[in-house]
């Protein structure tokens, strides 16, 4: 049984909290009250792990894309670098700039500098700090920010925090609204139009909840023509796309030998790389400004020696080319999933019927440059459809989750799938049915005119768990 389903049960069948707790200092009862708004809406969120992964449970859902977490070599080649450095300290002790900083930090940035072409690097402890660091940081009094409105939380969590007043988004990766978006930032700021101030634009390498790539190339080229003396730049967020595009996994930017076109890359290093901590890629002038005004680099301790240790053989995982065949494996994957789902027999009804779309799939296969392992499964506007399908697919071993508003636009709601070089094909094939087989049950409650009054095996299922908790009263 799912421990997903049985912690989402168990969160939604939690009752109004405002009453019981009214003995309870007004401290706690305002926080009660707004947890009950989630609990009203069954939006309280629950945490839960899978004891049975790899097992009865299938993993559609981690960021281990290339399955050096999976197959345990990473956690080899870490005990053998904790071994040959038999010194080390758990802790950094210290920020980067008093005790923090060793010479074994000050290699590895040196070294991952040199992978990914770029003149210097600044470790993080994590990609949200990175995030915060720069936005904080570099955008200075007078400067815009611009941005792709699906741009990741951490980063609007920096731009809160930023100098730059005047903050844009644009329609994402749309290049009509880039450029309008950058000509109004210059017809409005005249120290900007005159070369005074600068334009940060922030995008991503591959989105994270869409699994579509940065147009870079041309997002580049329409900022250089609008801005012909340079004080345009650009901050990739390569969280996703690490590990999995560009020559030995290096990224985006490599990919596209735009290194010295983009100021800065943010690499986030959990997910492909199954390391954890984050790494800044800039030049000099960037790093000693992160160095002198990140506030969170100033006042937060270093990257302790276990993590650093997890980089370096991360590092040597990616520069090793080891993982090269696990990245080309995610084309094919991709590949075949897409082939399962469109060619099933449901496929077509359940398109029309807006029950399952797939708007990366919409793209022309032959213009298609580069492949990701991120397949977002929109399901239908407005409904739980989402929900129901994570149910089915959680109840039936496969990991996916569900994902609704605010982290994707309203209408958009989705389950997102995310493929391993370590799933076989047979787990592919499996999923890829199991997903038609739900269709075809929303197609037949459809077609009953039950929707609302009928809801799907799944569904039922999870509810009657969140009755049976309510019952027991053990929520
Ligand atoms: C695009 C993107 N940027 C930044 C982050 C934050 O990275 P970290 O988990 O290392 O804090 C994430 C995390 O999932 C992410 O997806």
């Amino acid at each position: 049984m799912s421990t997903f389903v049985q912690s989402w049960a168990k969160a939604q069948a939690q009752k109004s909290q405002i009453h019981s707790s009214k003995n309870a200092p007004i401290f706690f009862r305002n926080l009660e009250a707004e947890l009950d708004t989630l609990r009203e809406n069954q939006r309280c969120l629950s945490i839960h792990s899978y004891p049975g992964l790899g097992k009865d449970m299938i993993d559609f859902a981690s960021a281990d894309m290339l399955g050096l977490g999976t197959s345990g070599r990473m956690r080899e080649a870490f005990m053998e670098e904790l071994a040959q450095n038999p010194d080390w300290w758990v802790s950094a002790s210290g920020p980067r700039l008093t005790f923090g900083n060793s010479k074994y930090m000050e290699d590895l940035e040196h070294d991952i500098a040199e992978f990914h072409g770029a003149e210097t690097a600044l470790m993080a402890v994590n990609g949200g700090m990175a995030n915060a660091a720069i936005f904080t940081a570099i955008p200075r009094a007078g400067d815009a920010l611009v941005y792709d409105e699906y741009i990741h939380a951490t980063v609007h969590d920096g731009m809160k925090n930023s100098l730059a007043l005047v903050k844009k988004a644009f329609l994402h990766n749309n290049l009509d609204s880039f450029r309008d978006t950058l000509e109004s930032v210059r017809n409005s700021q005249p120290l900007i139009r005159n070369g005074k101030r600068c334009v940060l634009i922030a995008v991503e390498g591959i989105y994270s909840m869409d699994g579509d790539v940065c147009p870079l190339e041309e997002l580049v080229s329409i900022a250089k023509e609008i801005f012909p003396d340079g004080n345009a730049q650009f901050v990739i967020d390569e969280a996703h796309s690490h590990g999995v595009i560009g020559p030995k996994g290096a990224g985006l930017v490599s990919a596209l030998g735009l290194e010295k076109e983009i100021a800065i890359r943010m690499h986030t290093l959990p997910k492909a790389m199954a390391a954890g901590g984050a790494v800044i890629m800039c030049n000099n002038t960037v790093r000693n400004m992160l160095l002198n005004f990140g506030r969170n680099i100033l006042f937060s301790g270093a990257p302790g020696f276990p993590l650093l240790a997890a980089i370096r053989v991360g590092y040597d995982f990616l520069q090793s080319g080891e993982t090269q065949q696990a990245q080309d494996r995610i084309k094919y994957m991709v590949q075949l999933f897409k082939d399962k789902l469109t060619s099933h027999p449901v496929w077509d009804a359940a398109n029309d019927a807006k029950i399952l779309r797939v708007p990366l799939w919409d793209q022309d296969e032959q213009e298609q440059r580069f492949w990701t392992p991120i397949v977002p499964i929109l399901t239908r506007p407005n409904t739980k459809h989402n929900v129901y399908l994570a149910f089915h697919l959680q109840l039936n071993g496969f990991i996916a989750y569900p994902v609704y508003f605010p982290v994707v636009p309203k209408s958009a709601e989705r389950v997102r799938i995310i493929f391993h070089a370590s799933n076989t094909d047979e787990e592919i094939e499996a999923i890829a049915a199991s997903i038609c087989a739900w269709a075809e049950e929303m197609l037949e409650i459809d077609e009953e005119g039950t929707a609302g009054v009928r809801v799907p095996t799944a569904a039922r299922q999870a509810y009657a768990m969140m009755e049976k908790e309510r019952l027991n009263g053990s929520a």
